[in-house]
């Protein structure tokens, strides 16, 4: 059976929630364990550090995401676990892709867009305290996933974006420089549609923006009751029947068996009371959780045995990105000195008649205009700024030879007519 190539990325800021091991976590395990998957899971830690400037909160999460996947059952003999960090093909990559990435997709990428949007409602200067990071941010996903070709990337709806421009950047590097081979295989984003999303305290989806989140591991047992105590609820009585239609009953219903669920229900319905409900919510959450809570204490406090599973993961993962990130470099023409290979024939392009811009030690600013054979038409007088002269330039783009008439800052250059001129501009024009 041949095997699919699953890869994924984890952020590391934040501890992990309830919420996080429902929606991501517990299925990406699940996911891994599947006969013909080859899954790659690596903490995102240079992304991490767009969103985070506090060295310490990186550390700790860093850790503690680290000791909440191998206690949820990560496999790391299965699965290469590593973190993107110790992988610099990641970097080198990221910079080959970046050389080719268009600006203006990367204007329009969501979370760079939401940025500036509110810096301008806010009145600012539409990048303010927008680092290179942020606005980058697609070129080093897509390095994270062109370097291992998986085929299925499992992320969240606010990450299909990213997934297309991944797509996009690996089509074009393909085209640039495959020479009909294709390095990297287009990925394509996984959602997952059956995993519903965990709602939080109040009812809202489970996140740390909420502030409604229920511990996964972290402050043990108390903190998990604490924080179920404090699920909204109604206020009828033991004894009066209750709506099984509640949130309460959606985060029960996420570590229930199908009989567990339906007993559950019934019993609301028949009037069990919440504070009894929320105690039963605590034991089949715990029932759950408890053995890897253990295991997570443990590793919590041996992350030197966390390091060394995280160094064969990465050594495991850069077996794999090496080889690639060879010839890709050898593609673009990093490669080592050797005699050149003979120069191909250049495909014959038809050529345009073109403006060039440039400046002189007198610093200022000037163009020229050649028609398609070389041949040097018209030449410029000095302008103050780059941007005088662009204007000049569009405008004889735009207007043609009409643009000539009365006071120019341009001359023909020797032996050229304005006939010539007017020829290479409708040349231009017309495409
Ligand atoms: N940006 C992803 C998120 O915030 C994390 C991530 C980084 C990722 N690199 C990735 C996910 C590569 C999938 C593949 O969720």
């Amino acid at each position: 059976m041949m095997s699919l190539r699953v890869l994924t990325g984890i952020t590391t800021t934040g501890t992990p929630h309830l919420g996080n091991y429902v929606g991501a976590i517990r299925p990406a395990i699940v996911a891994s364990q599947q006969p013909n998957s080859d899954c790659f899971f690596f903490m995102a830690d240079y992304h991490a550090l767009i969103k985070c400037d506090d060295p310490s909160r990186i550390e700790r999460s860093r850790l503690e995401i680290a000791a909440t996947w191998l206690a949820a059952g990560l496999d790391p003999e299965r699965v290469t676990f590593y973190r993107q960090s110790d992988v610099p093909e990641v970097t080198e990559l990221n910079w080959l892709l970046t050389c080719v990435t268009a600006k203006g997709q990367m204007n329009r990428a969501h979370a760079y867009k939401g940025s500036t949007d509110a810096n301008e409602a806010a009145g600012e200067d539409p990048d303010a305290g927008i680092t290179m990071g942020l606005f980058c941010y697609p070129i080093l996903m897509a390095a994270d996933i062109l370097l291992f070709n998986p085929h299925k990337v499992p992320v969240g709806r606010d990450q299909i974006q990213h997934i297309e421009m991944t797509r996009d950047v690996a089509a074009r590097f393909n085209h640039l420089f495959g020479q009909g081979k294709d390095f990297f295989v287009l990925p394509e984003a996984h959602i997952e549609e059956q995993v519903a999303t965990l709602p939080g305290l109040d009812g809202r989806k489970m996140s740390k923006s909420y502030d409604n989140t229920i511990p996964l591991f972290e402050g043990g047992a108390k903190a998990l009751k604490d924080a179920v105590a404090k699920i909204v609820t109604n206020s009828l009585l033991p004894g009066e029947p209750k709506d099984p239609e509640c949130h309460l009953v959606t985060i029960y219903e996420a570590f229930a068996t199908p009989e567990q669920a339906a007993k559950f229900r019934a019993d609301l319905v028949a009037g069990l009371g919440w504070g009894d409900a929320k105690k039963q919510l605590v034991e089949l959450i715990d029932a759950h959780v408890g053995p890897m809570r253990e295991k997570y204490q443990e590793l919590m406090a041996h992350p030197e045995q966390i390091e060394e599973l995280l160094q064969i993961g990465a050594a495991k993962a850069r077996a794999i990105a090496a080889p690639l990130l060879k010839t890709v470099r050898e593609s673009v023409g990093l490669r080592r000195m050797n005699a050149l290979p003979a120069v191909k024939e250049k495909a014959i392009k038809i050529a345009l008649p073109s403006f060039k811009q440039f400046r002189l030690e007198d610093g200022q600013f000037y163009f020229n205009f050649s028609d398609a054979a070389g041949r040097l038409l018209l030449t410029s007088s000095g302008f103050a700024s780059g941007k005088d002269a662009g204007q000049w330039v569009g405008k004889l783009k735009k207007e043609g030879v009409a643009a000539l008439t009365g006071d120019t800052p341009v001359a023909l250059a020797e032996g050229v007519s304005s006939d010539d001129v007017a020829a290479a501009l409708v040349a231009l024009t017309v495409e």
